[in-house]
């Protein structure tokens, strides 16, 4: 965690709940337990919360949240027509001038938090065993595939991990169209992305590459648009 109040965090899931153990429901707030509640499937249940208490452990470090307790913050997905939102968090039910970032597999739980209204991050894990790169490849643009060719590219997993990733630092309501999001290597070796539809869209991203898995770290770089004109002007 930086001075600014900006950090992520890789756990293992069955570590969190572990750790939480006997304790996790005072850990969460009750917008939080309702949300739960609607989850049928056990797995994405379980890491709804792992990733809610990893989360919640790299909040309380920062400075903007110094004297609170797990309980008081609350970790909410709004849904929209169906559509999942960027999550945010709540305090007295007001949204706090924090973003937040959530990715969870079945056996990793990660989170991404930037003290600051202004800031955009994304994060995503793969694990490596998730999907053949050669069903991933099917995703990628002609450049994209040459640039995974490429002596030291990032494979077919890193590049869906950044896609993903980036998505996540949208505006809300943008739907995850993979073809979309376009990663390259900048003059100095960085990894980009932008969005093909929105020039005005784009970032870095850093890869993250364990044996197991791959976390991909994206910031978005232009202002999100005023919630007004949302909706129509990045689909
Ligand atoms: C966001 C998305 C790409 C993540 O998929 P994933 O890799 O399977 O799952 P991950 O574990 O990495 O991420 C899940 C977390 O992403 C976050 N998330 C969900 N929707 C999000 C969005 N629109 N923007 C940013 N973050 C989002 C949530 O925090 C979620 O965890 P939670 O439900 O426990 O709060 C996927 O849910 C998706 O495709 N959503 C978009 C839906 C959409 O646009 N549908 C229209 C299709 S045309």
């Amino acid at each position: 965690m930086t001075a600014a109040g900006e950090g992520w965090t890789l756990r293992l899931l069955d570590d969190v709940l572990r750790q939480h153990e006997g304790v996790g429901d005072s850990w969460l707030h009750p917008a939080e337990l309702s949300q739960l509640q609607r989850i049928a499937n056990r797995q994405i249940w379980r890491q709804s919360i792992g990733v809610r208490l990893a989360a919640k452990s790299l909040l309380l470090a920062t400075p903007m949240f110094r004297g609170k307790v797990p309980q008081d913050l609350a970790i909410v997905t709004p849904r929209r027509n169906g559509r999942s939102l960027p999550p945010r968090v709540e305090v007295d039910e007001a949204p706090q001038a924090v973003a937040i970032s959530l990715s969870h597999t079945t056996r990793y739980v990660a989170a991404a938090v930037a003290c600051s209204s202004r800031k955009f991050i994304g994060i995503d894990i793969v694990e490596n065993s998730a999907a053949p790169d050669a069903w991933l490849v099917q995703w990628l643009s002609q450049a994209e595939r040459a640039l995974s060719a490429s002596a030291d590219g990032p494979s077919p997993s890193e590049l869906w991990a950044a896609k993903e990733a980036a998505f996540k630092t949208l505006s809300p309501g943008t739907p995850f169209v993979p073809g979309a999001l376009q990663i390259a290597r900048a003059k100095g070796g960085s990894l980009t992305w932008r969005h093909e539809n929105a020039p005005a869209e784009r970032g870095d991203v850093t890869l993250h590459c364990g044996p197991q898995c791959v976390i991909a770290l994206a910031r978005r770089t232009t202002a999100r648009v005023p919630s007004a004109r949302r909706e129509v002007s990045l689909v």
